[in-house]
Parts: structure tokens; C-alpha cells; sequence
């Protein structure tokens, strides 16, 4: 059965159906998901049913598990690589990662090769008086870029921003090891999709520290000046989570933004996946 992919009303977003992600896909399905995944920067399947075992069956055929380092301590403990993200306790407890996502970010900027995507899966979803809370927004930094001036596009050609782990504004604290492990690096602020050749921008306002070759006050005003251009209403995608739900994001093509409009007693609860890419961003 050929799969449907329905456009979002956004540059980047499409519902596909004719999908059941509760067994293994074929090659040749498989492929037209990941083509659609490649188009459009964000996919999700509504109603599904899959275990952690699936869900990590599913990651792999996308690209190898990688583990973003705020989950390490929040794997599910038959699964590690399954995340747990929430603002749910138990016995005082949290049980998975709370206010993940809550800053406009691709993940794990600060590596020397950041992951290709990421899943999620919806368990529980907040509501309140019938509305849905919790959303989850992405945005297009390819459709951003396109729309740049011209001088603006020969000015970024070739520079690369700088991401220092231990020097991003950022509330969660960073351990010695974590330091150690991600040193800072540099990526090219206008990154080459590696499947579709389009051009995306990659510059995050509280994860860059800077650009090489630019004077300090020059390049934060720059970064910031980016930042806010990437997240313009007319570039995002917002997606409204409902259980059963799997959605996959390309963090190259988009950046995302976790809505924390909920608390306890609403609960939320997400398991997700991180797959890497083959080479760093060129
Ligand atoms: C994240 O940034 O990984 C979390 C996104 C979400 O919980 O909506």
C-alpha cells in the first residue's frame, strides 16, 4: 500500500498515513518514509502502537542510536536507549528528563557530530478544560535561509559559528565529565543537507558563543540577528501532540521548541530516540 504524506500549512511538517509502525516496514516502504523525511523535515503518524523494542528497531534503520547526554541519567530501564521525557514524579522522584526542549535548539549542537534526527513518541498528553498543552514547535532553517538577502548569503558563505558546551547560557549545569567529553567546536553556519542539498541555517541564540573571525559584540549581535530570523512565525510548524503520535525531526532542517504551559497533576509523558548522522555538517 503506497503511504499518504499530507503537507503541514508550514515550509516544513507532513502527516503520513498508511503506516503501521507496530511491525517491522518493508525496504521499499520504508524508503518512502525516509524520502518524506528527508522533504519535509518533520513527519508524524498518528495512532500508532509501538513498544520500546519497535520504537528502537525503527531509530536504527534511520541511522546508529546516539545518546544526548541530558538523557543518559533517564533511560528506560530495560532500554536505555528509549529517553524518558517528563514532568511526572514517582516516590519523589522525577522519572524522566522534566522542561526538556524548553529553549530553540537542535540537539546536540555542542558535538563535533550532531544527530541526524530524532524521535518522539506521545504516551500521555496534557489537557486542561479540553485544550491540549504541552505543544511542541519546529522551524524551518532551510525556508529561513532561502529568504536571507543576497549580501547576507555571501557574508555567511564559509564562516562557521562557535558552540562551547560550558559557555552557552543555558540553566542546567554542566559536569567536569560532560566538559571533557564535548570540547568546544565549530560548525558551518550554513549547512549543506546531506540528502537534499538545500541550504539550512544552523545558529542557536543561548547555544552559539560565538563566530570565528568575527569580533565578540559583532558576532553575538549577528548570532541573535539569525536566531530571531530562523524562528519568524512564517517558518514554524507547530505540532499539537496527541497519544499514539510519532513524530521524527531532521536537526539539520528544523530547530525545535518544547511549549512548557502545563504542570503537575497534567501529565506528560514522551519516550524518545536519537539517531546519528554519517559525517559531521559540512
Ligand atoms: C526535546 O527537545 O527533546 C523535547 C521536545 C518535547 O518534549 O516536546
Amino acid at each position: 500500500m503506497a503511504i499518504k504524506v499530507i503537507e503541514t500549512a508550514a515550509p516544513v511538517g507532513a502527516e503520513i498515513r498508511g503506516v503501521d509502525l507496530s511491525d517491522p516496514l518493508g525496504d521499499n516502504l520504508f524508503r518512502a518514509v525516509e524520502d518524506a523525511f528527508n522533504a519535509h523535515g518533520v513527519i508524524f503518524f498518528r495512532n500508532q502502537s509501538i513498544t520500546p523494542d519497535g520504537l528502537l528497531a525503527f531509530t536504527k534503520r534511520f541511522g546508529a542510536l546516539q545518546f544526548n547526554v541530558f538523557g543518559e541519567d533517564h533511560g528506560l530501564e530495560d532500554h536505555p536507549g528509549v529517553v524518558v521525557i517528563s514532568n511526572i514524579e514517582e516516590d519523589g522522584r522525577d522519572i524522566g528528563v522534566k522542561r526538556a526542549g524548553q529553549h530553540w535548539h537542535s540537539d546536540m549542537c555542542y558535538a563535533a557530530n550532531p544527530p541526524r534526527g530524532t524521535i518522539l513518541c506521545a504516551r500521555e498528553i496534557p489537557r486542561q478544560d479540553g485544550l491540549t498543552l504541552g505543544d511542541t514547535c519546529f522551524a524551518a532553517t532551510n525556508a529561513a535561509y532561502d529568504d536571507l538577502p543576497k549580501a547576507m548569503k555571501d557574508r555567511l558563505a564559509g564562516r562557521r559559528a562557535e558552540f562551547d558546551f560550558a559557555g552557552r547560557k543555558r540553566a542546567q549545569v554542566i559536569t567536569q565529565d560532560q566538559r571533557e567529553r564535548f570540547p568546544p567546536v565549530t560548525h558551518p553556519i550554513v549547512r549543506t543537507h546531506p540528502h537534499t542539498g538545500r541550504k539550512c541555517l544552523y545558529v542557536m541564540r543561548d547555544d552559539c558563543t560565538g563566530i570565528e573571525g568575527i569580533e565578540e559584540d559583532e558576532g553575538r549581535r549577528l548570532i541573535e540577528a539569525l536566531a530571531d530570523h530562523i524562528i519568524r512565525p512564517e517558518y514554524i510548524y507547530r505540532h499539537q501532540w496527541q497519544e499514539g503520535d510519532v513524530l521524527i525531526w531532521d536537526n539539520c532542517t528544523v530547530q525545535h521548541l518544547a511549549i512548557q504551559d502545563y504542570d503537575l497533576p497534567h501529565r506528560r509523558l514522551m519516550h524518545r530516540t536519537t539517531f546519528a548522522a554519517e559525517a559531521p555538517p559540512a
